[in-house]
């Protein structure tokens, strides 16, 4: 059997992991020839690709980024699936004599794999996104790594902060969902987790971070990079993207911080963590979550069960139909916001 991996979208920590596992238990245990695709879709359109073996993997798993690397074309023209173009597609299927494909990507790529599966392309997906928002797998790798980063982040910017009076604002990412706002504020024991899902006034913020003040405290507030924050007029400002769809951050902490100074009168610094947040080494967690992944997606391919998607489960690697996975948003659900909103403050 030939299989074709790829990668698609931002890139998340244990992405190597995923693929050394799945080349291992492919190629050492299945038999399997595997070839991986150079910087996602781009390989496969202009014919960049690489052997995948025990040699090409070997020591990956610790390193941050992906050997393969990784980007946002997409595999149709103008991103399409019209039916012309998912014909070319399966000609240079053929062309490269690929029995499947194992793609490894977050909401945007699981989606593409589902298109193929759908038009008897046979494909598996391995998820991943450091935002942890897919549908179909409890966790995500590279959600724990850049939990981790912020939460670090966090207790460095406690420092400066208490040591000059200020609230200190930290922007991480999360476009859609609120996860990593939400674990790395709880893990920091900051005083305001700001996420998408939620959009909160400038009045209530100011208010927590008085009473903050009034404790005889500097606040530490989480933004995710697509918070909502609302006006008392009515109006909301949203962050996380340019207006044409791609990504903007930076821009929801930069209103926000100068917003709290002027209604609190306390120095207000913001902070913007950006693609730190994604880099570098992946935690242990992250290495074991991606091998698991890579080895079930390397079994489900050799079991011929296309289609499907290597979801977390508790504590199970269980393959779901893409179908359950993609289109499905996993944001952070009221229950866990309350949770902690109580206590801001
Ligand atoms: O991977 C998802 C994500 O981390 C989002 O939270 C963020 O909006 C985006 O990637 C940033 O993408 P890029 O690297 O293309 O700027």
């Amino acid at each position: 059997m030939r299989i074709g991996v790829l990668c698609s979208g931002g890139d998340s920590p244990g992405m190597n992991a995923a693929i050394r596992g799945a080349v291992l238990r492919g190629v050492e245990v299945h038999g399997f020839e595997m070839l991986g695709f150079m910087d996602g879709w781009r390989g496969f359109h202009e014919g960049d690709a690489v052997p995948l073996d025990r040699s090409a993997v070997r020591g990956i798993s610790p390193l941050g980024g992906v050997i393969l690397g990784t980007s946002r074309v997409p595999p149709f023209p103008g991103g399409r699936a019209e039916p012309e173009a998912l014909d070319r597609l399966r000609s240079r299927v053929a062309e490269y004599g690929l029995d499947g494909f194992l793609l490894i990507g977050g909401n945007g790529t699981q989606t593409v794999a589902k298109i193929l599966a759908d038009a008897g392309i046979p494909a598996i997906g391995l998820p991943k996104t450091i935002d942890n928002d897919l549908g179909g797998t409890d966790y995500t790798f590279g959600f724990d790594t850049a939990v981790s980063i912020a939460a670090e982040a966090i207790d460095r910017l406690r420092t400066t902060g208490e040591s000059h009076r200020r609230c200190m604002v930290l922007e991480v990412m999360g476009r859609n969902a609120g996860w990593i706002a939400l674990h790395a504020g709880m893990a920091g024991g900051a005083q305001a987790m700001l996420i998408p899902e939620h959009p909160e006034s400038i009045e209530q913020i100011a208010e927590w971070v008085l009473s903050v003040r009034d404790r005889g405290r500097s606040s530490l507030v989480v933004v995710a990079e697509g918070f909502t924050l609302e006006g008392s007029d009515g109006e909301v400002t949203r962050g996380g993207d340019d207006g044409f769809g791609r990504p903007r951050l930076g821009g929801i902490a930069e209103v926000l911080a100068p917003l709290i100074e002027e209604r609190t009168g306390i120095e207000t610094r913001a902070t913007v963590l950006g693609h730190v947040q994604r880099g570098g080494s992946p935690t242990a967690f992250d290495r074991v979550l991606a091998t698991r992944t890579g080895l079930a997606a390397a079994d489900a391919a050799h079991e011929g069960r296309w289609g499907t998607m290597a979801g977390l489960h508790g504590d199970r690697i269980e393959m779901v139909p893409l179908a359950e996975a993609v289109g499905r948003l996993k944001t952070v659900p009221p229950e866990r916001y309350e949770e902690v909103r109580l206590n801001f403050g």
